[in-house]
């Protein structure tokens, strides 16, 4: 299989090209930024020696002749401006970006006006653990948002048991390079450095995909009130989740049950931690109940299981392969 990621020369895209280059079936064919005329080695020293490779000015036409799968790693909007010209070829997509993962309508609410409305419903979302089949047979997987992955993965086993009725809130602390290589005032090293802080208060673009997803899987419409924090750490992501339990159960033993044949969900008999799943596919959940308060907390890395890694799922199962071929398992610890 020849894959080709578009957008190396930021986060996701190296971390794309590190698991790729070490994956037993898939052969790295195409790597490209917004200028070319350099080398993956040039645009991140920390591959020098390791892997050598030309990086083009990204184009469609480059992708159809050296791809039969590509992964954009590219800020939306920009993404679909290439998405859309591959529905009418062969080549498997695999997009990170928001471009084709909720309702046209939420989309354009939260984002920008869609330029592939027709195409817009035609992605699979591509949270392995709850689309696996329809991933399978996807021309195109939208991977999903980071925070929306610890918080699925965390609340999805639980709706069964929770006042629907009743908010979820979802308080979520993110490592700075959940929001890409771009440097603005917020994520300066003046600005975070030993400091925390909200941003996007109930306002954040993740809250409808959270709710959306909620709705597809289990039919129930949730007011989901999110509040991002960013930490001063460089990855990683930890999701605190308080809901109101309609049932009397055990949080443990409903995550065990619901994740027993899910490799990379990894159900936590103490609290959940960033840096056990750094480096990792894993998704770490905690929960435990306080009379009819739940809470659950979950911790991916962003840039791996929120991003990267999640995407290689996706690009395994949808060409026929084993979901866990290259998944890194060994955290970054201590
Ligand atoms: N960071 C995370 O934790 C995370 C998690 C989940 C999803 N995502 C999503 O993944 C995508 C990539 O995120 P990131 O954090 O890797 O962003 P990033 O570090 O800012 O990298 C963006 C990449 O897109 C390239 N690019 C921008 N415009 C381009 C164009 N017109 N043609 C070709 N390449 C272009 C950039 O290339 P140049 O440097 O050459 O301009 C760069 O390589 C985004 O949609 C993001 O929302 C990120």
């Amino acid at each position: 299989m020849r894959v080709g990621i578009v957008g190396v020369s930021g986060y996701t895209g190296l971390e794309l090209v590190k698991l790729i280059a070490n994956h037993p079936v898939f052969e790295l064919t195409y790597l490209a930024a917004s200028s070319g005329d350099t080398t993956i080695e040039d645009l991140h020293q920390s591959l020098k020696d390791v892997i050598c490779m030309d990086v083009e000015k990204a184009s469609v036409e480059d992708v159809k002749a050296n791809c039969d799968l590509v992964v954009l790693a590219l800020p939306h909007k920009t993404a679909m401006s290439f998405a859309k010209h591959l529905w009418d070829s062969d080549i498997k997509v695999v997009d990170l970006s928001a471009d084709y993962r909720l309702e046209l309508e939420t989309y354009e609410k939260h984002y920008c006006e869609h330029e592939d409305r027709e195409n817009a419903h035609n992605g699979v979302y591509g949270l392995i653990e709850y689309y696996k089949e329809a991933i399978k047979k996807a021309k195109l997987v939208a991977s999903p948002g980071c925070y929306p992955t610890a918080t699925l993965l965390g609340i999805l086993p639980f709706i069964p048991y929770i006042n629907t009725d009743m908010p979820l809130i979802v308080d979520a602390k993110s490592g700075v390079s959940g929001a890409g290589k771009g440097c603005s005032e917020t994520t300066h090293f003046v600005t975070i450095n030993d400091n925390i802080f909200a941003y996007n208060p109930l306002k954040h673009r993740h809250a409808p995909e959270i709710a959306e997803k909620i709705d597809d899987i289990y039919g129930k419409k949730m007011n989901v009130h999110f509040v991002p924090h960013l930490v001063p750490m460089t990855r990683g992501e930890l999701v605190s989740i308080y809901a109101t339990l309609k049932d009397d159960i055990d949080p443990f033993e409903v995550l065990k049950e619901h994740y027993k044949n899910d490799e990379f969900v990894r159900i936590r008999e103490k609290t959940a931690d960033t840096k056990s799943v750094s480096g990792t596919h894993f998704c770490d959940i905690f929960a435990a109940k306080e009379n009819n308060m739940l809470f659950v907390s979950s911790a991916i890395d962003n840039l791996l299981r929120g991003a990267s890694s999640q995407s290689l799922a996706a690009a395994n199962l949808m060409c026929g392969l084993d979901e866990s071929l290259g998944l890194p398992k060994i955290a970054y610890v201590p």
